[in-house]
This record gives C-alpha cells, structure tokens and sequence, in this order.
C-alpha cells in the first residue's frame, strides 16, 4: 500500500463512487438522522507508517452509531478480559442488528457484541464498574482520535423516543439474567454512547490502534494487547457488517464495523485504518456508497486481508 499516493487513491474513489449516489436512504427510525442529506460523502485513510489522506466530507461530524460498539468492546475485553465471554458471543448472528427471537431462542445470551442486545450487554458490564459509559466510551473514541469527541444530546434524544425493540431486547436480556441494571438505564446509556459524533478523518485516527498491533501512533501509547487487537479484527470481519457480513467480505475483504449513521470503519492490519461515511443505506443498515468506496480502494490498491 506504500506504493500508491493514497490522496490519487480517494481522488479516484470519489469519482467511482458517483454513479450509485440515489441508491438507499438514510436510517429514518431515528428520526434526527433521516434529514443528513443523503449526498454526502467522506473518506479518510491513515496509514501506520504516518501519511494521512481524506477526501470529500472526510471533516464533517456524523453520527458514529454502532461503530461506537468497537471502543466499548475494547473498553470492556482491557477491563474485565475473557469474562466478558460469559455475557455474549462470538459467532456471526445471520439475523438484523436488533433481532429478538434468535435472542430468546438462546436464552437472552447475544450471538456477538456488535449486534444491538451484545452491545447492551457490554453496556451493562461497563456499568458495574463506571458511573457514564457513554461519557467513558466519548472520552475513549477522543483520546484516540488525538481531539475531543462529543455526544449529540438531540441524536441521543431522538432515538431514546423510538427506541421501542431496543427496550424489549434489553428487557428481554433482564429476565434472563445477561444484564443486571435497569432496562430503562442500560438503553439510554446505550443511545447516549451511539450518539457520539466524529469525522471520517477522526475515526480513522482513533482506529489506527487496530492496524498497529495495539499501538496508537497518535498518542504514543499501546491502548489494546497485539493479541487482543488480532482478536477485535476476527470479531470484525465474522460479525462487524451483521447479516450482509459474508457478502461485505466478499465485496471489500477487511475487518470492518458499519453503523447507521452511514460511517464504516475498515482495518488494513499493518498497514492503515479508513472510515468512510455516506449516509443512504442498504436493507442491513450499511452505507451503500461507503461500500462500494471501501471496495474500489481495495481493488485499486489491491489490500485484502484474504
Ligand atoms: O440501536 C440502534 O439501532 C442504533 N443505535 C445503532 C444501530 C446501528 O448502527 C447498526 N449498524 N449499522
């Protein structure tokens, strides 16, 4: 990857881009994110070695949404280790990120931490130990990121009011002993956590630590164990994109995260960390257009982890 100018690289996926601007739309079950426009588009790539390239609207704050659920994760695995296993899974769950009857087929246990009731069960955890997990999870996403991030209270708002199947899945989850806090509690600390806003070219900062063996070049600081960061990618590329993860895989061929904000985070390991961000998505919740962005740069510089 070295061998290319990555700026030449996101110039050319910008035009490629262009002709599939119009297909999907932009999450409306949270009713603050229906009115993104639905045009815009950023990218960012940051490589280990140092060079940073970011085209279009890669400056833009959007709203992080499930891809906040890889600072939680690797909040919880550094503070608890393997006891986070007793909670959730690590299998791909093959059904839509807020699917409730595989969820009480298996006994309020979630297939994986990245589908909604895998993340409230890490919310949870977080929770015996910490008084504001989403203000620990904003601090985190920051830090990394080398600049302050921030939590949209009216995102937060917006989708708290809607969030009807989020609060039978944790209710669910309640009865059958995975969380030990009040439903009501864990689903707003939930939101609140995916509300956080961050630019394409912050997320791709804050990600590097998954490229660079645990280690962050931004802080100059090892943030996860090189074991743990070769974990966290298998979690990504098996259960990061939920029910379209296999055909993503094919498609783009890297550990990535989509959230319904429209941003994707994508993992070259050793070599970069991108995130994407368009906000029309297809039928899983996936940014249609930081798809097909994630996988002509991954053609035109012919990275794939497979
Ligand atoms: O719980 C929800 O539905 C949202 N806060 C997050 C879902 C999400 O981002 C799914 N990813 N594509």
């Amino acid at each position: 990857m070295d061998e290319f100018s990555i700026a030449d690289v996101l110039a050319e996926v910008a035009v490629l881009v262009k002709p599939h601007f119009g297909k999907g739309r932009p999450a409306d079950y949270i009713p603050q994110l229906a009115s993104v426009p639905p045009g815009k588009f950023g990218m960012a790539v940051r490589l280990v070695s140092g060079e940073e390239a970011v085209v279009g609207d890669a400056d833009e704050g959007f709203s992080v949404q499930s891809i906040t659920k890889i600072f939680s994760l690797g909040l919880a695995l550094n503070r608890f280790g393997d006891e986070v296993w007793t909670r959730v899974g690590k299998e791909p769950s093959g059904t839509p990120f807020n699917h409730l009857s595989q969820l009480e087929a298996e006994e309020g246990v979630p297939r994986n931490p990245f589908i909604n009731a895998g993340a409230m069960a890490i919310c949870d955890q977080l929770m015996d130990v910490f008084k504001d997990p989403p203000a620990l999870v904003r601090g985190f996403a920051g830090f990394l990121a080398g600049e302050k991030a921030e939590i949209d209270e009216a995102v937060a708002a917006s989708e708290l009011a809607n969030a009807w199947q989020n609060r039978a899945i944790a209710n669910l989850m309640r009865g059958k002993g995975t969380i030990n806090h009040d439903p009501e509690a864990v689903v707003a600390a939930y939101c609140r956590q995916c509300a956080l806003t961050m630019s394409c070219r912050q997320l791709a900062r804050a990600m590097l630590p998954l490229a660079a063996g645990g280690f962050s070049p931004i802080v100059e600081e090892t943030i996860f164990p090189e074991r743990l960061t070769r974990r966290l990618n298998a979690l990504l590329l098996t259960c990061g994109i939920y029910d379209s993860v296999g055909s993503f895989a094919y498609r783009v061929g890297l550990p990535a995260k989509s959230g319904v904000g429209g941003g994707i985070v994508a993992i070259v390991p050793g070599k970069a960390a991108i995130a994407v961000w368009s906000p029309a998505l297809d039928r899983f919740g996936t940014s249609v257009v930081g798809t097909v962005a994630l996988e002509r740069f991954t053609q035109l510089t012919n990275c794939s982890v497979l």
